[in-house]
């Protein structure tokens, strides 16, 4: 088993693919340290994880840049570094740019950007000194191309993406391999969570994520690609495929698709 006795880092794990990631590295023997701002439902994944007493529960808010630093020095000296760092909290949005409060983009910057530049940059120091560790971060389809109604977190996703790209180079030296994984629609709660303009809750699940990949299948995938190390993969299905595409040889195409997406997508 690849993951046997590796020590994972998962945030954003009380919930959709950061608990099914926890589920399927916990199915594999990992010792995992599972963290989000929410302990009880943390303590529900730890409960269905195969190995419960290989799980540690780290409550974090990662856009308290403060609390991001002092919880990585704690989780430090109690378990040492982890093998891996999955960077998987994050907030997306459904409102028009135009109906949207610049606070609410900052906030979605706040988590989905600066608390995983963050946490990386709280574990780095101890990463370079010791030669070891595995950056792993979930980004989104929305890295490569931006689409309405969610125009903060596409820019988040695509600050992260250009973040990893030259944090990469910069740890090649090192052999600390930085692995982006973008995925497409997953059955989450993902735009349920989703903040409108005003920063309140969508509390709508898309259809697209809907008739998205379930989370467990995309665990499966993401800990393929993860085991291999790859620098980047994208994990979705056929439309977000052909959009990536798209963007790459036909952006004029892709833009008239774009045009008409609707807030409920
Ligand atoms: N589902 C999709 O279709 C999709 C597509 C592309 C990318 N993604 C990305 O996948 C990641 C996981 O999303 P999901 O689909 O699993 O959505 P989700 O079910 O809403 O889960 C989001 C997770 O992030 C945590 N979180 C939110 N704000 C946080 C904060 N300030 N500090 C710590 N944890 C925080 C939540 O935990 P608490 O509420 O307990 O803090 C929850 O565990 C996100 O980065 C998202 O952008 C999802």
């Amino acid at each position: 088993m690849t993951f046997n006795h590796k020590w994972v880092w998962i945030t954003g794990a009380s919930s959709g693919i950061g608990e099914h990631l926890a589920y399927a590295f916990s199915r594999q023997g990992a010792h995992l340290i599972l963290s989000s701002r929410q302990q009880p439902a943390l303590e529900k994944v730890r409960a269905a994880c195969a190995h419960p007493d290989k799980v540690e529960i780290v409550p974090l808010d990662v856009a308290d840049l403060d609390s991001v630093q002092r919880t990585a020095r704690e989780v430090l000296d109690r378990y040492g570094l982890p093998d891996i760092l999955v960077n998987n909290a994050g907030i997306s949005q459904r409102a028009l740019a135009a109906e949207t409060v610049v606070e609410v983009d900052m906030q979605i910057m706040q988590v989905n950007y600066f608390g995983t530049v963050a946490l990386i940059k709280a574990l780095l120091p101890e990463m370079i000194r010791q030669r070891k560790g595995h950056i792993v971060s979930i980004s989104s389809v929305m890295g490569l191309f931006g689409a309405p109604w969610r125009t903060a977190y596409c820019a988040s996703k695509h600050a992260m993406n250009g973040f990893h790209e030259g944090l990469r180079a910069e740890l090649h030296p090192y052999g600390i391999p930085v692995t982006v994984i973008m995925p497409g629609y997953v059955n989450t709660n993902v735009t349920i969570n989703a903040l409108k303009g005003d920063g309140s809750k969508h509390a709508v699940k898309a259809k697209t994520t809907a008739s998205g990949w379930e989370p467990d299948y995309f665990a499966r995938r993401a800990l393929r690609v993860i085991a291999s190390r790859r620098r980047e993969a994208i994990l979705a299905g056929p439309r977000e495929w052909l959009a990536c595409t798209l963007k790459r040889f036909l952006p004029g195409v892709l833009h008239r698709v774009l045009n008409n997406i609707k807030a409920s997508e």
